[in-house]
């Protein structure tokens, strides 16, 4: 399918801050812009703003000046609806509320040519509800840029029950020709990224409720042995409080309440105090002028272990720590036997006859004897933290030997309450699920999941490629166990978890 053309006339509707973001972008792609705004004198503001951010394109090279010129004879702010220009694409970006988008809509459809394409850029209500009062809602789309839009890469591409998938082709071959990286998906809450990044936020917001560690550590931990950029608690300090409880509750309460998506009560209390992050001085950090940031948890230095026992195969995802024990000069001898529980959860055991292993999503402190979990983490050998969860039984000296263990392997290791599932494991181990779910129900492809969390939000790998780094069975068995520690149905795996995971035992 081809995009429109790309002399066509595009219009937007709404000139704040999303509406002038998606005019810049079209504009510089070549098309004439018409930019509507209903508050009086908004649309000539946001022309003479777009103007201004041109001209810094210019100064910092990466805009020729006749281009500059050229782009700003195309943009016009128009005076009304039926001052658009006949556009080949209106694009809205108005108030995110339900009947104000319909009744701008059934408008537009009388003022616009029988092929335009019609495209909202909403956020969080449904693409088939805001196209509901169309009488041809055949080429009706969601378009969800990413803000700023002239920087971010993502493009949602978002077909409502109703959308022709003629229109979705044409509008996905627009925004990749305006140099975007689109991806298809159905309409569904939060659409693919506000869908499946809930578990970010919410499994840290959880293990702070429980007391497992605090944010700094948290943050750092998923950070430092995650690969995330930034952890959730000072990524949403920095969105805002407010912003991003929004968007949970949204998809919340769109998915009926469901126990995987709820809201997180320690939020909420910020959001209630006006703590908002950055924007407000205090969020879960205080961002006051000197305020001081707190320091994760970070264990002294303790001596490492001489010597390790290894009982039955490790798991695939924290495999390489074999040989970066070897290479660090702690031998290793074999203990017969499978794992402690199951074949592939084998695990280290310490001097004193504690079992060392990658949490399988229950809590450490089990009757069957002293324990200790580490995390996961996305490579054991760049990565520069790991959490340690020690049973309460655990003797004092196999917890000094645990972290001195990772210390000899260049870490610095944060101790954690016994929180089933660590953090790092838990999160990716929903992601992953999430994701599974995500595609087992036809809301986009394989590739267009794992592109939109790389892109959307910075995530190291997609969900998806994270799935085949640890193996199905793996994450089958974190979301199993911690299940049955929470059996309020929020860890139970998704069909399309559970199938994945038997396709790949049945192939061992
Ligand atoms: N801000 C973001 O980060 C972001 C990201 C993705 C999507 N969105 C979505 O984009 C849309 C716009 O968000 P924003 O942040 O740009 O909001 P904004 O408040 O900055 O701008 C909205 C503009 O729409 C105008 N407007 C309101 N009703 C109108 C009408 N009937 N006709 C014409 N103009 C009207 C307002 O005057 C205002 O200038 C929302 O649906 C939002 O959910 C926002």
């Amino acid at each position: 399918m081809t995009a429109i053309e790309p002399n066509a006339t595009v219009a937007v509707v709404g000139a704040g801050t999303m509406g002038r973001g998606i005019a810049q972008v079209a504009l510089t792609a070549g098309h004439p812009v018409r930019l509507y705004d209903a508050a009086e004198g908004l649309a000539a503001e946001a022309v003479r703003a777009i103007g201004a951010r041109l001209d810094r394109l210019v100064e910092k090279g990466t805009l020729a000046a006749a281009e500059r010129d050229a782009a700003r004879a195309r943009l016009h702010p128009a005076t009304g609806l039926d001052d658009l220009a006949g556009p080949a694409l209106v694009i809205e970006a108005i108030l995110e509320e339900l009947p104000a988008k319909q009744k701008l809509f059934s408008e537009l459809e009388s003022v616009v040519p029988e092929d335009c394409l019609l495209a909202t850029n909403t956020s969080s209500l449904s693409v088939t509800a805001v196209g509901g009062a169309l009488r041809r809602p055949g080429r009706f789309v969601g378009l969800h840029f990413f803000n700023p839009a002239p920087l971010l890469p993502l493009v949602e591409v978002v077909r409502g029950a109703a959308t022709d998938p003629a229109a979705a082709d044409r509008a996905h071959a627009t925004v990749a020709a305006w140099g975007k990286t689109p991806v298809r998906c159905a309409d569904t809450p939060g659409f693919v990224v506000n869908r499946l990044a809930r578990p970010f936020y919410a499994e840290a917001f959880r293990l702070h409720e429980e007391r497992a560690a605090d944010p700094a550590t948290l943050d750092a931990v998923l950070r430092e042995s995650g690969g995330f950029p930034m952890g959730p608690f000072e990524l949403t300090d920095l969105i805002g409080q407010d912003v991003n409880e929004a968007v949970t509750r949204s998809v919340y309460e769109s998915f009926f309440q469901d126990p995987k998506f709820r809201p997180s009560l320690a939020q909420r209390r910020l959001v209630q105090a006006g703590l908002l992050g950055r924007k407000s001085g205090r969020g879960w950090y205080d961002h006051a002028a000197g305020a001081e940031r707190p320091l994760p948890h970070t264990a002294e230095s303790c001596a490492a272990p001489g010597e390790l026992a290894l009982q039955g195969p490790l798991p695939i995802a924290c495999a390489a720590l074999r040989g970066m024990i070897e290479e660090a000069g702690i031998a290793i001898s074999e203990k017969p036997g499978p794992g402690a529980r199951g074949v592939d959860s084998g695990g280290f055991v310490l001097p004193g006859g504690t079992e060392l292993s990658l949490t399988d999503g229950h809590r450490a402190t089990v009757a069957t004897g002293p324990r200790i979990h580490f995390d996961l983490a996305l490579d054991y050998r760049t990565c520069d933290r790991i959490a340690l969860a020690p049973s309460a039984t655990a003797p004092e000296a196999d917890v000094r030997a645990a972290i001195g263990l990772f210390q000899a392997l260049g870490k610095r290791v944060s101790v954690m309450g016994d929180a089933p599932g660590l953090i790092v494991a838990r999160t990716v181990a929903m992601l992953v699920d999430f994701a599974e779910d995500a595609v087992g129900r036809g809301i986009a492809s394989p590739e267009d999941v794992d592109t939109a969390m790389r892109l959307g939000v910075n995530h190291p790998r997609g969900p998806l490629e994270w799935g085949r780094a640890v193996g199905a069975g793996w994450v089958r068995r974190v979301l199993g166990n911690l299940h049955t520690e929470y059996p309020d149905g929020r860890y139970a795996p998704s069909q399309p978890l559970l199938r994945r995971a038997a396709v790949e035992e049945s192939l061992l």
